[in-house]
């Protein structure tokens, strides 16, 4: 595809160089991480984020150190308003986009006593609608533009049920049929195809125990790397076209086991 030039900032090079992503909850940790590897291939990146205004402000600084044009926009995902402004004000700064990561989400214990409705509701609210209401505007401009790619972030809890994180587990095997569904739906313009990583990133306050016990069940013996999973993203943004619908577990072989 012809790259695009985007007044301002020079021309860049890598796999991607021209073309314009959006992720979503991109200004920490995994998201973070996918943004700066589109962006080290030459891909213009706008960043979603919700509450990390500063972290989303210091992302842009970084992605830009690679030559790229990049752009924080807050928008709440589960919301349609928020979806939709999401992508209208990516596509008028940058004029067009090729690529859609839905890697925002939340995630907290929910044991199956004390779960609330609202709890329910709020996971399956940001994990599953979210991507689900940014990908029906994305999908509009990308069949438009005649082509595009779309790339969920699910879980291997999509598969592996964890009793503790049962609406988690849900959202995530949703979202999981929502990259098939979408991707019929949306052949043979645009590509949608999941990332779904094992224990990349533990929350802050995982036990020594917990981390023992992972490190133990997985067979590469070790966590996932965030470029692990970016470096997935980096493939189904530039594979094939025929490749589309598709999982690919990031997760050290747990899966397998
Ligand atoms: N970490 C892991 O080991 C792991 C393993 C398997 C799968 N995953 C999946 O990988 C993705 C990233 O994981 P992570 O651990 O980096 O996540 P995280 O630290 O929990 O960050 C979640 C991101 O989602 C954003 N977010 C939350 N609610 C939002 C909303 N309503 N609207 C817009 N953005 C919202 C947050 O934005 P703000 O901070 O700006 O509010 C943040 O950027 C998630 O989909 C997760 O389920 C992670």
């Amino acid at each position: 595809m012809k790259p695009h030039r985007i007044r301002g900032v020079k021309k860049s090079a890598g796999r991607l160089a021209g073309q314009v992503a959006l992720v979503t909850g991109g200004a920490v940790r995994l998201g973070r991480a996918i943004a700066l590897a589109l962006a080290r291939e030459g891909c213009h990146v706008a960043i979603n984020y919700h509450r990390s205004a500063a972290a989303a402000r210091a992302v842009v600084g970084e992605l830009r150190a690679f030559g790229v044009d990049a752009r924080a926009l807050r928008a709440d995902v589960s919301l349609p308003a928020g979806a939709r402004r999401l992508v209208r004000e990516t596509l008028r700064h940058f004029g067009r986009l090729d690529l859609l990561v839905n890697n925002a989400a939340v995630f907290f214990r929910t044991p199956l006593p004390l779960t609330t409705p609202g709890q329910w509701d709020r996971i399956l609210a940001v994990n599953l609608r979210g991507p689900f209401l940014v990908s029906q505007t994305a999908a509009r401009a990308m069949r438009r533009a005649g082509r595009g790619r779309i790339v969920n972030i699910a879980d291997v809890a999509a598969v592996r049920p964890w009793p503790a994180y049962i609406p988690y587990c849900v959202s995530k095997a949703g979202l999981v049929m929502l990259t098939k569904g979408l991707a019929l739906a949306l052949a043979p313009q645009v590509q949608v195809n999941c990332v779904a990583p094992g224990a990349v990133l533990l929350p802050a306050d995982a036990s020594p125990a917990l981390r023992r016990r992972l490190r133990r069940e997985v067979p590469m013996g070790r966590e996932g790397d965030p470029q692990d999973v970016a470096a997935a993203v980096l493939f189904f943004a530039s594979c094939p076209r025929y490749i589309t619908g598709q999982v690919l577990f990031v997760d050290g072989g747990l899966t397998a086991t």
